[in-house]
């Protein structure tokens, strides 16, 4: 299974998967690295991993339908079966989600539909979760249509928000659960425990 990852920033949640194919305990290839922040973490990941690596934004592709069009080619030409929004912050376009549908996963850093949508990312998340007076928090990993956090969720853990938590403990919590959920997902994704729908023609 060739994995194509987008990430915009840090690309850790991406390094763990990478990490779960090299030492053989994910049966799949990481095929590229797409991020539109040319000076993202998640490129020199990808370099360093010999993983071909590529940005693409509305500063290399000011036009949209070019931006879709060269993300779209990028993924066919690299082989793509499967792809993982890791932290990518931005949505795809038309093209690339019809010729992907039902195969682009996202992970996010709370228990859906709650606390996501438009700018709930980051630190933002888990201040909104501490702010509610949560006691219970997770991570969701979900299908990508066209709204933010907003497609069918295929799986959800939950972590426990702890009293004396502040927005750092707290995402530090969630964010070592993602690295082993994303990769357990993953895993029964692949091998057939976890299905996902039917791709649409
Ligand atoms: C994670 O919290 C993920 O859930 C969210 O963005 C963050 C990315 O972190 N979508 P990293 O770049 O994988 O370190």
């Amino acid at each position: 299974m060739n994995i194509a990852f987008f990430a915009s920033h840090q690309g850790s949640n991406m390094q763990a998967v990478i990490d779960a194919c090299r030492s053989g305990v994910l049966p799949a290839r990481p095929c590229a690295v797409i991020s539109n922040n040319r000076d993202s973490e998640a490129l020199v990941r990808a370099s360093r991993e010999g993983i071909p690596a590529f940005h693409f934004s509305a500063k290399t592709h000011p036009d949209p339908e070019a931006l879709d069009r060269i993300i779209l080619h990028t993924l066919r030409t690299q082989q793509a079966e499967l792809i993982v929004l890791a932290g990518f912050m931005r949505k795809l376009g038309p093209k690339t989600l019809a010729a992907f549908r039902n195969r682009i996963l996202n992970i996010h850093p709370s228990l859906l539909p709650k606390y996501g949508g438009k700018g709930m990312c980051g630190r933002a998340v888990h201040e909104a979760v501490l702010q509610a007076g949560e006691n219970m928090t997770g991570v969701t990993i979900h299908l990508v249509d066209e709204e933010y956090d907003h497609g069918e969720i295929l799986a959800q853990c939950r972590v426990p928000v702890e009293p004396l938590d502040t927005v750092d403990t707290l995402a530090e919590r969630v964010l070592t659960i993602e690295h082993e959920y994303l990769v357990s997902t993953l895993y029964k994704i692949i091998t057939g425990e976890l299905h996902l729908p039917a791709v649409e023609k």
